[in-house]
């Protein structure tokens, strides 16, 4: 026996029933899906597709490979979160330039800072406080400034309260990298995760 027929068979008995007005609520029930199928054929495609993509989409995009942009620095900075740092340093552009030559602001020009001498870029009149301390910046200084500027060097003109949370220090740090043209230290070897 074909199926065909088998199906089209049980299909006039769930149609009959329906057409009678179905004989009880359990009949009405199990013949729903079947009953409206043939009438409303092309229903299902266009009700599930236009939902489906765009929910998809942006939420499978960052997944891949997040943090493409810091895959070249040092540990731990090639795992922070790129989004994060260049969010994080929107509260500094009002004062600072990265861009080599591009001047400096109320604050120094912070093109090539990683490896510089404290308070030393020509032609920017410092505090006393950053004249006189005397460090190499790298991350970890950076970190501990960003952290809290006026606890770090007393004294110091950057009216900027600091950074809380450790984690979009992190981000800005690895950013700021990026941005300022660091190179890794040659003497230095990177060392392993
Ligand atoms: C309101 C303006 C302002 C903001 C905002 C600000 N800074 Fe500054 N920054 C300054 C000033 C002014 C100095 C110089 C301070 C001094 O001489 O005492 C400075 C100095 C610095 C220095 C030392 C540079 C050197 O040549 O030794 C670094 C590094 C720095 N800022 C990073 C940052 C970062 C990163 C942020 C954002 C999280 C930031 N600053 C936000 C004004 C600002």
């Amino acid at each position: 026996m074909p199926p065909l027929l088998k199906s089209a068979a049980a299909f006039s008995v769930i149609a009959f029933l329906t057409a009678c007005g179905g004989s009880g609520t359990e009949a009405e029930t199990q013949s729903t899906p079947a009953a409206t199928t043939p009438a409303t054929e092309a229903a299902p495609a266009p009700a599930a597709t236009p939902v489906a993509d765009p929910v998809a989409t942006p939420a499978a995009a960052p997944v891949g490979e997040p943090n493409a942009e810091f895959a070249s620095l040092p540990a731990p900075y090639n795992t922070a979160d790129y989004a994060l740092g260049k969010r994080t340093f929107k509260l500094c552009v009002s004062c600072h330039l990265t861009a080599e030559g591009a001047g400096n602001l109320v604050g120094p020009n912070l093109h090539g800072l990683f490896g510089r001498e404290i308070g030393t870029l020509e032609g920017f009149v410092y505090s006393d406080a950053l004249m006189e301390a005397d460090f190499i910046w790298e991350p970890g200084h950076l970190d501990e400034w960003l952290a809290n500027p006026r606890a770090f060097l007393p004294g110091n003109r950057m009216s900027f309260a600091g950074v809380r949370r450790p984690e979009d220090r992190l981000a800005l740090i690895a950013y700021l990298m990026l941005e300022t043209g660091y190179e890794a230290p040659e003497t230095e070897e990177t060392p392993a995760p």
